[in-house]
């Protein structure tokens, strides 16, 4: 009972307020935020394989459980513990018991007995994680830490968290900026991720663009200017974050077709001249070329694309580190 009050009050952080699990991006204190990048900078020399490895993990395990596709998530979990001296199982969903019809709680049941010290978590269902830490810590496992690799449509924090790195990175300060989040708002854990990141460090002015289809209801609730034309949303950005349609999960037509959704949405050359002429250009991935990006913007000398999937496995060294090595 105690186990779950606790966890109610706010399950990402233990009793002297430290990361317990990383769930989300919403409800992380400032300095937590700050904490993780100002972690992930001297990870990047690791990263860039300047410095083999840490031994912040050695001894630990990691499960990898992805019940939803990734490339850049899953490989770039699994370098960072690699890379942090970790052992590293990625269990395959498709020839692993859930196939047969095991529960999500009795695989983790399963894996936490061989002795799991953390479990990296994607899957199709919104609050899967959450429910994972909730079933460890009201059974006694309080120690094995939980980490979001993306649930549903609600939240996928780390890639929040290398976007914000990645902004800090290029723009130093997130105090005078205007960043435009584009496309499928209504579906995208990645934007929901985005917003809290951007208004938690203090940025003055969070637009996204969207056709109202793709807007989710009272989203201006999350602290954030709404422009459904993208000519006017683009208007003066410092970062232009892009997003992609996330087909697998629209029910119905919420769109015309892709070729309309270009014209309106897509991201050109002479759309991105209305940004600042600074203005970094980001993108999650995967892209769709022709569909939300013109190929000579994803592949211009403006976008940053790359560069946030390399500062992915230093913010997530990052983030592993301050959960299971003791770096707090
Ligand atoms: N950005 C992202 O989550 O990509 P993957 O689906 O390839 O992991």
């Amino acid at each position: 009972m105690s186990n779950t009050l606790s966890f109610t009050r706010n399950p990402q952080l233990n009793h002297q307020g430290e990361l317990q699990h990383l769930l989300s991006i919403e409800g992380l204190p400032r300095e937590i935020i700050e904490r993780i990048l100002d972690t992930a900078a001297p990870f990047t020399l690791v990263a860039e394989r300047e410095v083999k490895k840490v031994p912040l993990l050695r001894g630990k395990s990691v499960f990898n459980l992805f019940f939803e596709n990734s490339t850049r998530t899953r490989t770039t979990f699994e370098i960072a513990a690699k890379r942090l001296s970790a052992d590293v199982i990625n269990l395959n969903i498709n020839t692993s018991s859930a196939a047969k019809g095991e529960t999500l709680l009795d695989t983790v049941d399963n894996l936490a007995a061989m002795q799991a010290d953390m479990f990296v978590v994607r899957h199709a269902a919104s609050g899967a994680p959450y429910l994972i830490a909730q079933h460890l810590a009201a059974s006694g496992r309080k120690h094995i830490h939980v980490v979001n690799a993306g649930d549903g449509r609600h939240a996928h924090p780390t890639q929040g968290l290398l976007d914000m790195y990645t902004i800090r990175h290029y723009k130093k300060d997130f105090s005078q900026l205007t960043v435009a989040i584009v496309g499928d708002i209504l579906h995208s854990r990645v934007a929901r991720s985005q917003i809290h990141g951007l208004t938690t460090l203090g940025v003055p002015e969070v637009r996204v663009i969207a056709p109202r289809t793709l807007l989710p209801t009272g989203v201006e609730r999350m602290g954030v200017r709404v422009f459904t034309d993208m000519q006017e949303g683009l208007r003066g950005a410092d970062v232009v974050m892009m997003l992609r349609l996330q087909n697998e999960r629209m029910q119905g037509a919420l769109l015309p077709s892709s070729q309309e959704y270009f014209k309106s949405y897509g991201l050109t050359p002479e759309k991105l001249a209305l940004a600042k002429p600074d203005a970094i250009v980001m993108h999650p991935g995967p892209m769709n070329r022709g569909v939300e990006i013109d190929s000579s913007v994803a592949d211009g000398s403006q976008a940053v694309i790359l560069p946030q999937v390399s500062f992915g496995i230093a913010v997530r060294m990052a983030v592993m580190a301050m959960l299971g090595g003791g770096s707090q």
